[in-house]
């Protein structure tokens, strides 16, 4: 066993971050969102009023800042805490305006290489779960287990749109069917670290499975590729 890495990658509001942040409890590792730290380099965009075609411009705000993706330590709903230069950003980079805005932000592949690193560090840490589009094909392609998770662009939708309700956030099903459809395009389109299944990740189709179901599934993975012996004698062979 190399190490203790699962990889979940797939489009946006496919479940990753719920089923990740059950996953690493259940599992005591690390969890490490990374669209978390393309939404923090986006609200700096936004902050200091940087042009979202400018690639290298966003790359240096992004080197000059300090990003850190820790443990959530408010009972508020978060999965994690977000932090940008010590400042609390993790609902900041959920505001719809971040959505719009962050699928050209991260097709910038000076963007993807200041962030890189940081990833790669955090995922050398232990037993990690590590969310995304390529962490499974770029960040970290050495991952034990590699997840891709898929749901309909309507079931994605409809949850995108409970979630920012639940936050008082009041949007159009519609709107956010198109915005998802919309980044989706940009994600899979983009030529660098598209948005793609690994050749060696197991697809995982969300739509009518619990966030449970989900978890379980992925932690037997986890457990197979982790202990196959194990494994192995508790199926009695
Ligand atoms: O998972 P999310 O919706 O928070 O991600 C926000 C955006 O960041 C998403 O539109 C694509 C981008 N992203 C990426 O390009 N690569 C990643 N590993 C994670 C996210």
């Amino acid at each position: 066993m190399s190490n203790q890495i699962i990889a979940i990658d797939g489009p946006a509001a496919a479940g990753k971050s719920t089923v990740a942040r059950a996953l690493a409890d259940e599992l005591d590792a690390l969890l490490l969102d990374t669209g978390a730290l393309y939404r923090a380099v986006t609200l700096l965009a936004l902050r200091s009023g940087t042009h979202l075609s400018d690639g290298p411009a966003l790359a240096d705000l992004a080197s000059a800042s300090v990003l850190q993706v820790t443990p959530p330590s408010i009972p508020d709903g978060r999965f994690y805490d977000v932090s940008l230069n010590g400042e609390d950003i993790t609902w900041a980079i959920r505001d719809p305006a971040v959505d719009a805005a962050v699928s050209p932000v991260s097709a910038h592949p000076e963007v993807r290489d200041a962030l890189l690193a940081l990833q790669r560090r955090i995922a050398s840490q232990g037993r990690v779960v590590i969310v995304g589009r390529d962490t499974g094909t770029v960040v970290v392609p050495e991952a034990t287990v590699k997840v891709f998770l898929v749901a309909s662009a309507e079931e994605r939708a409809c949850r995108r749109h409970r979630e920012l309700a639940s936050r008082g956030v009041d949007t159009r099903l519609g709107d956010v069917l198109a915005d998802l459809e919309r980044r989706d395009r940009i994600d899979q389109d983009r030529d660098v670290a598209p948005l793609q299944a690994a050749e060696d990740a197991i697809i995982v189709e969300t739509d009518q499975r619990s966030v449970g179901d989900v978890v379980a599934a992925i932690k037997v993975m986890a457990e197979r590729a982790w202990h196959p012996m194990a494994a192995r004698h508790a199926r009695g062979r």
